[in-house]
């Protein structure tokens, strides 16, 4: 069994990456049907929140059903994330999580995100000051280093884990990589591998098979996977992956209808929680990967991604059933 804090987790659990504009409730609550053990929200702006900017509050929102979850907020000023604790705390969540990887330049131009991997000290004392902070178990998410040259990461984990954060999860990629190359599990391994350390250490980039999954479980000895582009349409990911661990055999694919039904729970989720217009717009993102292998399939997206509308989405998905009830899927 493998424990965040007092939550426990079956062995080697599958997490749901933060992900912006793609994790959202009814997202989330889809892969937690789908067999993610601990979701985790979208990255959400210390500064935001304190401003009270309404985007970033409504990001808050959690579902019952889809714990536990874990808030991931973002900033590199102490005051402000500790204020923050104080706001995300009200929402309830079953963990909070700093971002210590984001990649991009206007997160890490402040110093945020990945920016803190150029300042270890930092990186310890606003985690140490958080857990302080709270009751909640504080996790950390972070990248490999800054650079290739500067990978410190077995020391900067153990530094973590001693001033109380409760699991790591390391995408193996430094900031200077992006998204670029192969993401590199074996310096996660030596800090799972380093006897000091016993909080779990969650692998994450580029699972996109459960032959990968197994592959960081077995190889490389990590405490659970931590998932991201490979459910973004696809959140039956999750259950593929503990079918195949279970059975050494891959998922019959997933029909139409599931697909179909899963796209409709989709986009009424959002509406109920975004209202019409940003339900219907932020969910057709997803769309493409839903339905992705049918041929000749482009006059169906383009409806379902131009309609501003939900009946008219929801037209399509009856017409799409009906025009590809013969398609099988190999996926
Ligand atoms: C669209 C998108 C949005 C992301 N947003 C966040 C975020 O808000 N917070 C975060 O820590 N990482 C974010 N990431 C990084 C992912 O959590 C994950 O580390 C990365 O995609 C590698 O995992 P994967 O190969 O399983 O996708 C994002 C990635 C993508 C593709």
């Amino acid at each position: 069994m493998v424990k965040i804090d007092n939550i426990e987790l079956p062995d080697f659990p599958l997490l749901l990456a933060p992900m912006e504009d793609v994790s959202d409730p009814p997202f989330r609550a889809l892969c937690k049907e789908q067999g993610a053990d601990v979701v985790y929200t979208e990255f959400v702006s210390s500064e935001g929140l304190i401003r009270n900017a309404a985007k970033s509050v409504m990001k808050l929102d959690i579902y019952e059903k889809e714990r536990p979850v874990g808030i991931q907020i973002f900033g590199a000023n102490l005051d402000s994330m500790l204020q923050t604790i104080d706001i995300v705390e009200k929402s309830n969540p079953d963990i909070i999580d700093i971002n210590f990887g984001c990649p991009v330049k206007k997160v890490v131009s402040k110093g945020a995100g990945a920016g803190i991997l150029k300042d270890i000290c930092l990186m310890e004392k606003l985690t140490a000051e958080m857990v302080k902070r709270t009751n909640l178990p504080i996790t950390v998410k972070t990248r490999l280093g800054w650079d290739h040259e500067s990978i410190k990461i077995v020391e900067v984990a153990e530094r973590l884990q001693d001033v109380g954060c409760k699991a790591i999860s390391i995408h193996g990629r430094t900031r200077a990589q992006m998204y670029k190359g192969n993401a590199d599990w074996k310096p996660i391994a030596e800090v799972k591998n380093n006897p000091r350390m016993h909080i779990p250490i969650f692998g994450n980039g580029d699972v996109d098979t459960p032959e990968k999954a197994q592959e960081m479980r077995d190889s490389y000895g990590l405490d659970g996977a931590m998932i991201g582009r490979a459910s973004i349409g696809n959140p039956w990911f999750f259950k593929q992956v503990k079918h195949y661990f279970e059975t050494g055999e891959h998922l019959s694919p997933i029909s139409l209808a599931e697909r179909i039904e899963a796209a409709r729970r989709h986009l009424q989720m959002s509406i109920d929680w975004k209202g019409p217009v940003l339900g219907v717009f932020e969910t057709r993102r997803h769309y493409t990967n839903y339905f992705k292998g049918i041929p000749h399939f482009k006059e169906y997206r383009m409806k379902m991604v131009t309609s501003d509308k939900a009946e008219d989405v929801f037209a399509t998905f009856d017409e799409v059933l009906d025009k590809f009830a013969d398609y099988q899927f190999t996926h």
